[in-house]
């Protein structure tokens, strides 16, 4: 139904299925046009202003201001009960620092109620030299009331546990589903490469791994529910979403990635299963 409110106010899509709206443009320009509260949950990793070939980069200060104009309308199109995760690494700024986590500089330019920060730890990168080579990122995690956001603990337990069958007074310690996951994240980055190319790669250079988007939505969401990603790239979070029956909004302004991102939704529906469990393969050689 909220599928629908937006389409109406939106008009015709660059594609779409009965449970997924794709849409070719600005993020802030389309999300203007949406009604108020009609977004579950919006996970997402916009442009870093650290030059890839997907951005212009920005005078800092205009850079912070344009990340401030679309997570306010995030929240405006947000329902009460909802959720925004943000997915942001580090920029240089010259004469201040050389990797300033950009969390530092916008964690509190919204009107979202911050809960925690998240580390997403992963094994490979680029190898610093003067300096620790960085193998993380921030999540950042938001909801609109304090009060009242989804935390679906059980759904994303973490069954790895040391000593399973251990009790006090009689009860398991530990519950049987796992444990709380912690805030630090250890899920391996998407790798390009002749022999290290991660078999979810697709031709994008940012692409988010599935396993860490699959957490975010089964922890912040719920069943048919809207997902929305205004960045979404090759369309990570789309599949994600779809795989675990929510329903999809996605905006991109190059058409190259809604390509990618089509042709993924499509062969994800082919052959619905665990998204885990998927393997993409494109023909499509973009980076
Ligand atoms: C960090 S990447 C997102 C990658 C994505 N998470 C994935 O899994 O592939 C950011 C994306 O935002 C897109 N983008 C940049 N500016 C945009 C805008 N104003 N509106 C919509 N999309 C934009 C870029 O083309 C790029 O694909």
């Amino acid at each position: 139904m909220n599928l629908q409110l937006i389409k109406n106010s939106l008009g015709k899509p660059y594609f779409e299925t009965d449970d997924c709206l794709l849409y070719a443009g600005d993020c802030l320009e389309l999300m203007k046009k949406v009604d108020s509260s009609l977004v579950d949950l919006t996970v997402t990793s916009p442009p870093y202003n650290i030059g890839k070939e997907y951005e212009e980069p920005m005078p800092l200060e205009n850079y912070l201001d344009w990340c401030k104009d679309w997570i306010s309308e995030i929240h405006r199109v947000t329902k009460n009960q909802g959720a925004f995760w943000l997915n942001i690494g580090y920029l240089e700024i010259p004469e201040k620092g050389k990797a300033v986590p950009i969390p530092y500089l916008l964690w509190d330019k919204t009107p979202f109620y911050f809960i925690q920060e998240v580390i997403w730890n992963y094994g490979a990168g680029v190898a610093g030299r003067k300096f620790f080579s960085p193998r993380n990122e921030k999540l950042l995690w938001y909801v609109k009331d304090q009060e009242n956001y989804v935390f679906n603990l059980d759904d994303i337990r973490d069954k790895n546990v040391k000593y399973p069958n251990q009790k006090k007074n009689g009860k398991l310690k530990c519950n049987p589903l796992g444990k709380n996951p912690t805030d630090v994240w250890q899920i391996p980055k998407v790798t390009s490469g002749a022999n290290r190319s991660s078999k979810e790669r697709m031709p994008h250079p940012a692409q988010f791994p599935i396993a860490l988007i699959d957490r975010i939505v089964k922890a912040s969401s719920n069943t048919d529910e809207v997902v929305l990603d205004p960045f979404l790239g090759s369309g990570t979070s789309a599949i994600v979403a779809l795989s675990n029956k929510r329903k999809f909004i996605g905006f991109e302004i190059n058409e190259k990635y809604c390509d990618l991102a089509v042709e993924r939704i499509k062969q994800y529906k082919n052959s619905p299963q665990p998204v885990s469990l998927f393997e993409f393969a494109t023909t499509t050689q973009l980076v």
